[in-house]
């Protein structure tokens, strides 16, 4: 009786997780959201009854004590968690570094919003629930990164753009890095997964912003030319799934794609 907590489950990936989840009647399956009421509106509509929602905002620590305190009434241990909520910057997506010359104030406010919430609030997230981990079975803690974290493979693909972000994964991983060194003697495995270009913003981004991801899958084409644009959120989570299962704890603290390697696309 595998049990799942989902830090950031109201929408996109994060709601995919609870549905797929969910499917399995023997998972205990707990999502952790800001707003209760659209998420739980989604899995009425999806006719779902067997998963629990709790409230929680990544950027506000005393709501995610409050919600893993309401997951202990519901389990005694976590095996699998999975902070998959951040914050996504969409002024931030089309500008390289110099761009922000004269835009200062803009910087720093996008850097302190995604910090609070894919830095701190990821911080925030693993110590909330840590203390039901620890009394869980499987102990894995997944933090959803991403492929544009990688210094590698920004300098090899040449994407100067989405800085913010990007930058602010990158620091993602180190906690991810930090957690594994201190929780490895518990038997505690941590890995940040990136879940692979997912179109979870179907029908949500702006022309401007769809010729910007054309252009760029235009450019990963060249390179990886299996790759044939966007996935699902339902592909998406079977693999981030299977890679979560398959890691052990020699292996943690790694940084992998959904394909379990350093391919992002
Ligand atoms: N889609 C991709 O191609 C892609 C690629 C690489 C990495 N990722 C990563 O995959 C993860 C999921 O992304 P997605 O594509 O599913 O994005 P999404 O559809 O925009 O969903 C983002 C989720 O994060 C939640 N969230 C934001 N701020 C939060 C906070 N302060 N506290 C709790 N939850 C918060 C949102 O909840 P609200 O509804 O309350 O806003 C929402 O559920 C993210 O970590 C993202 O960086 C995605």
């Amino acid at each position: 009786m595998p049990s799942y907590v989902i830090v950031g489950a109201s929408r996109g990936l994060g709601y995919e997780w609870l549905r797929q989840l969910s499917k399995d009647s023997s998972n205990t399956v707990i999502g952790i959201v800001r707003s209760v009421d659209k998420v739980q509106a989604q899995l009425d509509a999806d006719s779902i009854s067997n998963v629990h929602i709790f409230v929680g905002d990544m950027a506000d620590n005393a709501s995610l004590e409050k919600a893993a305190l309401e997951v202990s009434k519901v389990t005694q241990g976590v095996d699998y968690l999975i902070v998959n909520g951040a914050y996504l910057s969409q002024k931030d997506a089309s500008l390289n570094p110099s761009e922000f010359t004269g835009r200062a104030a803009e910087l720093r406010e996008e850097m302190i919003n995604s910090l609070d919430v894919n830095v701190v609030g990821v911080i925030y997230s693993v110590n909330a629930f840590l203390p039901l981990v620890r009394k869980g079975t499987v102990k894995k803690i997944t933090v959803i990164s991403t492929g544009m974290a990688d210094t590698e493979m920004v300098v090899q693909h040449d994407i100067p753009g989405a800085l913010v972000y990007a930058s602010v994964k990158a620091a993602t991983n180190m906690v991810v890095a930090k957690y594994a060194v201190e929780l490895k003697g518990e038997g505690i495995v941590l890995l940040a997964l990136s879940p692979g270009v997912v179109n979870t913003q179907e029908g949500m981004i702006s022309e401007e912003e769809m010729k910007g991801l054309i252009v760029l899958i235009q450019k990963f084409q060249a390179v990886y030319p299996d790759f044939k644009g966007p996935i699902t959120p339902a592909e998406s989570v079977v693999a981030q799934k299977k890679v979560i299962e398959g890691i052990t704890l020699e292996q943690t603290g790694s940084f992998l794609s959904h394909k379990g390697n350093k391919v992002w696309l």
